[in-house]
């Protein structure tokens, strides 16, 4: 979380802002040609395409230390160490990346923190203005004249002024300009309000409020500061029932909690979120004394938000009004979006047609009841399904076992799916090993997604490859996975960037607790944290999910392709060598040379043949 950050306090906090970087590294590159900063310490020459030297890492007399413009890389044949010019800075001078990044930033002439810095202003601005809107909707809900039916409705929903004190509670006025006029008063430019969510472009040129005749319901991150707002409309107006910020770069939906930054102590007293779905929910919740409760903005339950409100406990209960075991597809949709925190979740069972507003407020014991016996989330579906199923028939009863095992199969955990098992069978009154079989017969194949993507979707870090961008994208999703890297083992990019992006993780997953993505993003180096935003906000963009089981497979033929690659590239770099040495007649060179020609191909075949290998057989080459 934002209050944590470390060193990199210049750095943005959050990773929904898009990076718009075009790559500190990749500038930094195109400013420093590897050869010049190899060539300060190593007498370099040339040789055809690459450039020749005694290695400085370790002691020879012929060279095998090979310099590659195009690339922008080094290798040597000689002791096998390799990379760019970070890498090499780091080897030759004893630094880490963000030293080497702050030392050759400097060099190149570029500013490492004006980037972030002038993007934590623009983000400072647009909460300036989302606080200023604020405060003066509230100050025309308790004041102005146009506020009145607001105020009487918000009274017949029996909330008291404390309440709507606490929750920032105001109103917009329905006109088109109340608002945009007085932030442009106080300096807001019409484009900080748009970008704040708060006026939309008219067609005539100029901006017009986005929120008119509407209840303000103040939407607030876990440290209290404004990201969004939620806009109802009073009972006999039209239009949708809430109007709510667009997406911004302070608001993510799919991230927040409404009501987070009021819930939070009392989660971590309590060892329990529970969500809801709705404002009024969370404002009934509160006003009742049950202060551990957010609402899920009225999207479906996503990952994110299960953690987030895991920051502050483990356990999350939610008390929807629409039944989640009503439809395979939703159960479904929910197992999938939760993937491996499926299993905090555990699910409030409220008497049907009310809401957690009505059932609060008539019954508050029957709510502390329901949420004591809140159910856990797997076992729920089976059993209302079950429930809705004749068992004494067998199509009934292998219809519901086909749809709870196909459920079953969308657990990220192998053993989870197999804890389950039990339930089921005595549900179902099927034999234990059967549903094992079927379960293990039904097995979805691994989805290899097609390495090649459309290439430059979002114009950035060009310099680092597809593959690269999937590897590291699958690691960051799945904490786990890095955590099972060889540390011993160097990973398999070109980038000096990338490859300290994956140590890190590997480090913060196996040193820490469960690490805090955005925490860990916030305290990288520039490089690294940009290089790890767009890779957050692409893998988002395209709804990646994690699944552990799959995206291992994944992430290993991933892998295998890029030391393929290393492999060709140092094929390539020898082939250089070869012949240039030819040219200069120098045949000892040539016939060393040669043999490890020879012996790299053979290496790179038993990569190949490892790519459509099982894991188990696929050894640990390296390149
Ligand atoms: P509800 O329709 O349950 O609304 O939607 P509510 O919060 O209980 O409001 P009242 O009690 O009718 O006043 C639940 C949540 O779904 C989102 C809002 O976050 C709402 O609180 N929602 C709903 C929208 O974003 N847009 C809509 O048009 C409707
Ligand atoms: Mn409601």
């Amino acid at each position: 979380m934002t209050n944590h950050l470390t060193s990199a306090g210049s750095v943005r906090a959050r990773v929904d802002s898009i990076s718009t970087s075009s790559g500190i590294v990749a500038e930094i590159k195109s400013k420093l040609p590897v050869a010049d900063v190899v060539g300060e310490t190593v007498a370099l020459k040339r040789a055809g395409t690459v450039h020749k030297g005694l290695c400085p890492f370790h002691a020879e007399k012929t060279p095998s230390f090979i310099v590659t413009p195009d690339r922008e890389t080094w290798h040597c044949f000689g002791c096998g160490e390799h990379g760019d010019i970070f890498t090499f800075v780091m080897r030759r001078d004893g630094l880490d990346f963000r030293e080497a990044l702050s030392r050759l930033a400097e060099k190149a002439g570029v500013e490492l923190s004006e980037h972030s810095a002038r993007e934590d202003r623009h983000r400072r601005r647009l909460r300036e203005a989302l606080e200023a809107a604020i405060a003066w909707y509230r100050e025309v809900l308790l004041q102005a004249q146009q506020a009145e039916r607001a105020r009487t409705y918000l009274a017949e929903r029996e909330l008291t002024e404390a309440t709507l004190e606490q929750f920032g509670i105001g109103y917009a006025p329905n006109t088109w300009e109340a608002l945009t006029k007085r932030l442009r008063g106080k300096g807001f430019t019409d484009a900080e309000l748009i970008g704040a969510g708060l006026a939309s472009p008219s067609t005539r040129g100029g901006v017009y409020d986005r929120f008119r005749g509407r209840i303000i319901i103040p939407i607030r991150d876990a440290s209290g500061r404004a990201i969004g707002l939620g806009g109802r409309i009073l009972p006999d107006a039209e239009g949708p029932k809430y109007l709510n910020s667009p997406a911004t770069p302070l608001f993510d939906k799919s991230r927040t909690l409404y009501g987070i930054d009021l819930a939070k102590g009392a989660i971590r007293r309590e060892k329990l979120a529970v969500i809801v779905e709705g404002y009024t929910d969370v404002m009934a919740a509160h006003q009742a004394g049950f202060t551990n409760v957010v609402a899920s903005l009225g999207t479906a339950l996503t990952q994110g938000q299960v953690e987030l409100a895991n920051r502050y406990a483990d356990a999350v209960a939610l008390a929807y009004d629409v039944d989640l075991a009503g439809e395979t597809a939703t159960q479904r949709g929910l197992l999938e979006e939760l993937g491996p925190v499926v299993s905090k979740v555990r699910v409030i069972r409220i008497p049907a047609g009310k809401d957690p507003d009505e059932f609060i407020r008539t019954d508050p014991d029957g709510w502390r009841r329901a949420v004591a016996d809140a159910a856990e989330l797997l076992p729920y579906f089976l059993q209302r399904a079950a429930a809705e199923v004749d068992m004494r028939q067998a199509q009934g009863r292998s219809g519901y076992t086909r749809r709870m095992l196909d459920l079953l199969r969308r657990l990220p955990d192998r053993v989870e799916q197999d804890s389950y098992v039990p339930q089921l069978a005595q549900l179902a009154g099927i034999d234990e090993r059967v549903l094992r079989d079927e379960l293990a017969r039904g097995e979805r194949p691994v989805p290899i997604r097609p390495v090649v993507e459309a290439a430059g979707d979002d114009g950035e870090e060009p310099r680092i490859t597809p593959l690269e961008r999937q590897a590291l994208t699958l690691l960051l999703l799945n904490p786990a996975l890095a955590g099972d890297l060889d540390p011993t083992e160097r990973l398999p990019f070109r980038d000096e960037a990338a490859q300290a992006l994956g140590e890190a993780w590997r480090s913060a997953v196996t040193t820490g607790p469960r690490p805090d993505l955005e925490q860990f993003v916030a305290g990288l180096d520039a490089a690294t944290a940009d290089l790890a935003r767009s890779m957050l906000a692409s893998a988002r963009a395209r709804g990646a999910r994690p699944d552990t089981a799959s995206d291992r497979e994944e992430l290993r033929v991933c892998l295998v392709r890029l030391r393929v690659q290393r492999a060709e590239e140092q094929l390539d770099d020898l082939q250089a060598l070869i012949r240039a040495a030819s040219d200069d007649g120098a045949s000892d060179d040539m016939r060393q040379l040669e043999q490890r020609f020879q012996q790299l191909t053979r290496e790179r075949e038993q990569l190949v043949r490892t790519i459509n290998r099982p894991a188990e057989l696929a050894g640990e080459r390296r390149t």
